[in-house]
């Protein structure tokens, strides 16, 4: 089996999704027109033309623009069905996404509505195409704590619908340490954590993730390299890092993918995965990243279903389905 074949073949979960991330432009000028919203841009042509990042703030701006134009429980519902659908072609089995409650709240839009339209589109991708799934709240860093805890309280009604806290957006200036509060309380709610860290903040965001936040993994984490000793920590202890090859990329964390790291902290024993974190923006979904991290870094076979069993055994799946996919990727070698 050539590697096209194998990274279509496997079953994979997917990590790191920011549902928000994978609006597509063509979905994006159906909802607009359909809402009555103006964007700044005539043409499908033209929105891809603007995808030219040179650093995450410079993508994040157009991320929350597009978001804008997102108002009713159906935009929602039919956001996270197309990503679905781009699931069941690559074979994505399992999906953890993240949205961003904030920047539908700060808009006016109720919580309750972007929560349903998701939840119903999932329910459904369960349904009609056998997609396990679960969802991750992510609080935005570049606002206060205490808009954050506001964001938590606003949860609590649909706490069974939602496995866990993150953390996204700015990355520098805005060190985990300022949520540590917020992060507490939502473990004392139940909530698993999550935090964006090393990805262009250094190696100390991701101490502050692990040590005041208590996360389960960390994303992205592509600068765990530069700390030895943290290095050998996230061995040790199997911390799993959902890197995103192409929006590293994209977003000029590497100037190339044949400079990535993630064969380096693969062979070293890290638990890396590799997801896709906004799709419609970086230039592909998982099979595209798997097919270019493995071209670009000279995967082997066993290499790409090693990243595929990480990426079950880093899930928060219960431990039965977590044994059969593994299982199922093992069978691929043989
Ligand atoms: N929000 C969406 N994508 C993100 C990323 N790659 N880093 C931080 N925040 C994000
Ligand atoms: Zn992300």
């Amino acid at each position: 089996m050539n590697t096209t074949e194998l990274i279509e073949k496997l079953p994979k979960a997917e990590l790191h999704l920011h549902i928000e991330g994978s609006f597509e432009p063509e979905l994006m000028f159906e909802i607009a027109n359909r809402n009555n919203v103006e964007i700044p841009y005539k043409s499908v042509e033209e929105i891809r033309k603007a995808y030219n990042f040179h650093n995450l703030q410079s993508f994040l701006d157009i991320y929350y623009a597009g978001a804008s134009v997102l108002i009713h429980e159906k935009d929602f519902y039919d956001l996270t069905y197309a990503y679905l659908l781009k699931c069941h072609e690559d074979r994505v089995v399992h999906t953890e996404i993240f949205f961003d409650p904030q920047t539908h709240t700060d808009r006016g839009v109720a919580f309750e509505t972007v929560f349903n339209g998701i939840k119903k589109a999932l329910d459904d991708g369960e349904k009609k195409l056998g997609i396990t799934s679960q969802i991750i709240m992510c609080f935005l860093r570049h606002l206060s704590q205490e808009e954050a805890f506001k964001t938590l309280e606003a949860s609590l009604p649909f706490k069974d619908g939602i496995i866990g806290v993150g953390l996204d957006s700015s990355e520098v200036g805005h060190p985990p340490s300022k949520f540590q509060q917020v992060f507490e309380k939502a473990k004392e709610y139940g909530y698993i954590t999550v935090a964006h860290a090393g990805e262009e903040g250094p190696p100390e965001y991701i101490w502050e993730a692990l040590n005041l936040l208590g996360v389960k993994r960390i994303d992205h984490g592509v600068r765990s390299l530069e700390d030895k000793a943290l290095m050998e920590l996230i061995i040790k202890e199997r911390i799993p890092l959902t890197v995103c090859p192409l929006s590293n990329l994209k977003l000029c964390v590497v100037k190339d993918l044949k400079d990535h790291n993630f064969k380096e902290m693969l062979d070293q024993g890290v638990c890396v995965t590799i997801n896709s974190d906004d799709p419609a923006y970086f230039g592909g979904y998982m099979n595209q990243n798997y097919t270019e991290t493995a071209e670009a870094l000279s995967l082997s076979g066993e290499d790409i279903v090693k990243v595929a069993i990480n990426s079950f055994e880093a899930s928060f799946i219960e431990d039965e389905l977590k044994e059969k996919w593994i299982n199922e990727c093992r069978s691929m070698l043989t």
